[in-house]
């Protein structure tokens, strides 16, 4: 263990994706950061990537034949890569079969809501528009689905009657920085195994789960 090579795909800012190169700064994660791919050439995921010496590169869906060819080439450079793990930080794509092909259970998204509600896009406005008044993060393995794979970790957060679209979004970023890293920890540690749509934790508890505001007594 130790040398599990990982290849993150990002599509934008890249809180995320620097939250895990922190982890593995600070030695919390023992993993090796081999590639970023984006496919969006302004990403400041690249700017991270640079400033802490990771290969970066800009792979646009329009430069392919196919969506099909894009994600087979995607998977051929994560390969080249000796990539174990494939983690997906704010990348608005869904994934296409050559890579979750040649990636069976190593593939790893990160979404803004608790799955399965509100999927997809903006996960963070739909709970807010239906009205929840919990929301949180969930890191999930990737399956062909959209957000619909078997669940790693969840965090929860309050919604408050006064929040905006930016305020539960940073409350609910602040968990998706720790429980990324931590899910990442676990596959690394060999830790995860899958049965069915569970995911089985092996060791002690982990961290990530569980309510933020344990309630008050009377
Ligand atoms: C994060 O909130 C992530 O959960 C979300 O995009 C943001 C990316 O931020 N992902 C999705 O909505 C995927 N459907 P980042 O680029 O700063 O990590």
């Amino acid at each position: 263990m130790g040398h599990l090579g990982i290849g993150v795909l990002a599509s934008g800012r890249g809180s995320n994706f620097q939250s895990i190169i922190d982890a593995v700064e600070r030695g919390y994660l023992r993993v090796t950061l081999r590639v970023l791919i984006t496919d969006n050439p302004a990403a400041f995921a690249i700017e991270r990537a640079k400033n802490h010496g990771i290969e970066h590169l800009v792979m646009r869906p329009k430069q392919f034949a196919s969506r099909e060819d894009y994600f087979e080439r995607i998977a051929a450079e994560m390969k080249r890569r000796e990539v174990g793990l494939v983690v997906l930080a704010g990348f608005m794509r869904i994934v296409g079969k050559p890579l979750i092909n040649a990636f069976p259970g190593r593939i790893m998204n990160i979404h803004p809501a608790l799955l399965p509600s509100f999927p997809g896009l903006h996960g963070q406005r739909q709970a807010l528009d239906y009205g929840v008044k919990i929301s949180g993060c969930t890191v999930h393995f990737v399956d062909e689905g959209m957000d619909t794979g078997p669940v790693i970790i969840q965090a929860a957060v309050p919604v408050r009657d006064d929040d905006t679209e930016d305020s539960l979004s940073a409350r609910i970023l602040a968990f998706e920085h720790k429980i990324y890293p931590e899910a990442i920890r676990l596959f690394s540690e060999g830790r995860l195994s899958v049965a069915g749509r569970r995911v089985v934790v092996k060791g002690e508890d982990i961290e990530g789960v569980g309510l933020t505001h344990p309630p008050a007594g009377p």
